[in-house]
């Protein structure tokens, strides 16, 4: 790539504010959220939504819980007009929520917008001008005071026409575009002169939204101009300072994050981020990442895979895989090592009960407070490791391996993944735990088996077993059932080795009323062999994880 071609681009100017506050201050509640996605969001759509989707979208920002939603530019095109009266009609807005809409600084589209607006309970006429150089020279070619005058004269006649229209609940929002490229000083006269005109004060105030319409430079230099702006502003109790932040820079979540700390109230944004170009802020995001400070953001995301849903229908927009919160691999972990810390975090976590402290490695929030499962959060590739694979046994179809037992099941299903380059479903892992571990019956195969008492601690056992196909009933005496197996296996001279450990448990899910027992052997030339054994009677469980270590030894 070329060096930028100098005097192409210029640096990012902001402004002087020395004795910055916001960098000390903690995010501990949530602001007023604004959604944006019927307008904002709609209006960069390949195929923007129609009226039925722009209602199922509603009702579901509705349900989320945002209590301001600007439902469209009514003045701007038909569909957007007809959306509007159908919500005032149909009597689709829920008390306590305020619909808003945009509208230019143009005396017909204001009169348009005030016919669409007939009837609602509240509504926001949100008001926006340009007044950023570039715009100002080249698209409107108005000076500084003929901009300010434009955007005055226009609220002048909204607040007229809402005083002739009494019985709704009208509210201004202002918006001098491209605040963060406009003159800081500049953009303050022009949001005092509207607040002025629309007659603000701490019981009317005005919304004055300060965009960071095109992301030009870093997230602190927002946060210095909205800190400057809410310092110097005449009235501060007369105006709510709103954030509508996108995302050019990648940096539209820490952008709102700091502008928040720096002193405004409110926040515009969308559903996982859509708008225009790289899109607008991502409100799902800020307010999960609130949540995961224990803040309650005061929306309802306990269902974010339908959220997703109805969002990937209604828009035709994907969720990436790597989105925060919402893509479908934010809580997996394919890596041997985080799988691990993630195991052991939540074996820790079941001991502590559901309000213990969420302290799971690698996962930033518990996924179920999402509506999110836990199936996910271990998956296996070759970059995996023995934990993850114990886990998924374990959290999936209950075998609750010994720990020594992880490494010889985790190098079995970790080489097969290798082998075939790609990743293993659980289902696949079982199988390959099932085909490698469990009842395994060749060279040695267990046909039947009983045993009696002789007297305190010892058992006599009678096998029938088939050696490389050949049937033999074999005796043995020991202090339980598994030791006196050992001692007929012996003494038939097949193979050598000791039992070394034994453990079993109830197969709490997956195998109905089945015992799953586990046995290591070790072999004569030294090696530790696990078995596994699966039956509905416990101790027959355990021959069959012996049989299955002395066969396993006795493979290549
Ligand atoms: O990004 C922007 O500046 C806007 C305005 C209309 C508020 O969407
Ligand atoms: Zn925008």
């Amino acid at each position: 790539m070329p060096t930028p071609p100098p005097g192409k681009y210029r640096p990012f100017r902001t402004v002087v504010l020395k004795d910055r506050r916001w960098p000390d201050a903690v995010l501990d509640r949530a602001p007023t959220w604004c959604s944006v996605d019927l307008r904002d969001g709609n209006q960069s759509l390949a195929i923007p939504m129609g009226v039925e989707e722009k209602l199922e979208m509603f009702e579901l920002l509705c349900r989320i819980g945002f209590k301001e939603i600007e439902i469209g530019f009514p003045s701007a095109s038909d569909t957007e007009f007809t959306f509007t009266r159908r919500l005032i009609e149909e009597k689709r807005v829920p008390e306590g929520v305020t619909v808003q809409v945009l509208v230019q600084a143009r005396e017909h589209l204001i009169r348009r917008t005030f016919e669409a607006l007939r009837g609602a309970k509240r509504a926001i006429v949100h008001l926006y001008t340009p007044t950023n150089p570039a715009q100002r020279e080249i698209v409107l070619g108005l000076s500084k005071d003929e901009v300010r005058d434009v955007a005055v004269k226009a609220t002048r006649l909204i607040r007229q026409l809402a005083e002739e229209n009494q019985g709704t609940d009208w509210r201004l929002e202002f918006s001098p575009e491209t605040f963060v490229l406009t003159e800081t000083d500049y953009a303050l006269e022009v949001c005092e002169a509207v607040s002025a005109a629309w007659g603000a004060s701490a019981q009317r105030p005005v919304i004055l939204n300060l965009p960071l319409t095109v992301e030009a430079g870093t997230p602190n230099t927002h946060a210095d101009q909205i800190e400057w702006f809410c310092r110097h502003l005449k009235d501060r109790k007369a105006a709510i300072i709103s954030l509508h932040t996108h995302n050019d820079r990648g940096t539209g979540v820490a952008a709102t994050e700091l502008g928040l700390m720096a002193g405004a109230d409110r926040v515009e944004g969308t559903l996982f981020g859509n708008g225009e170009r790289t899109g607008n802020l991502d409100i799902v995001t800020v307010a999960l990442n609130l949540f995961s400070h224990g803040v309650d953001p005061g929306l309802d995301l306990s269902d974010l895979p339908r959220i997703r849903e109805v969002y990937e229908r209604t828009t035709r927009m994907t969720v990436p895989e790597r989105h925060p919160y919402a893509g479908d691999l934010v809580f997996t972990a394919f890596s041997g090592s985080h799988q691990d810390a993630i195991k052991k975090g939540m074996n820790r976590r079941a001991k502590g009960g559901a309000g213990a402290l969420w302290d799971v490695p690698y996962l930033t929030i518990d996924p179920k407070d999402i509506g999110r499962s836990y199936e996910a959060i271990i998956r296996i590739n070759s970059q995996s490791g023995k934990g993850g694979v114990a886990y998924v046994l374990e959290s999936k179809f209950g075998y609750d391996l010994p720990k020594k037992m992880h490494p010889e099941v985790g190098n079995l299903v970790g080489a097969v993944a290798d082998r075939l380059g790609n990743e293993l479903s659980p289902d696949e892992i079982l199988a390959e735990f099932r085909r490698g571990f469990v009842n395994l019956a060749s060279p040695l195969a267990l046909l039947s088996f009983d045993s009696d008492p002789l007297g305190k601690d010892r058992v006599l056992v009678r096998a029938e077993v088939a050696w490389n196909g050949d049937r033999s009933v074999l005796k043995g005496e020991g202090n339980g059932p598994i030791s006196a197996f050992v001692h007929a296996l012996l003494a038939q001279g097949w193979t050598e080795f000791a039992l070394s450990d034994y453990r079993s448990h109830a197969l709490t899910s997956g195998e109905e009323s089945s015992a799953a027992a586990y046995v290591s052997i070790q072999t004569k030339d030294g090696r530790m062999v696990w078995g596994c054994g699966v039956d509905p009677n416990i101790e027959l469980a355990g021959l069959k994880a012996l049989v299955s270590a002395v066969n396993r030894s006795l493979r290549a």
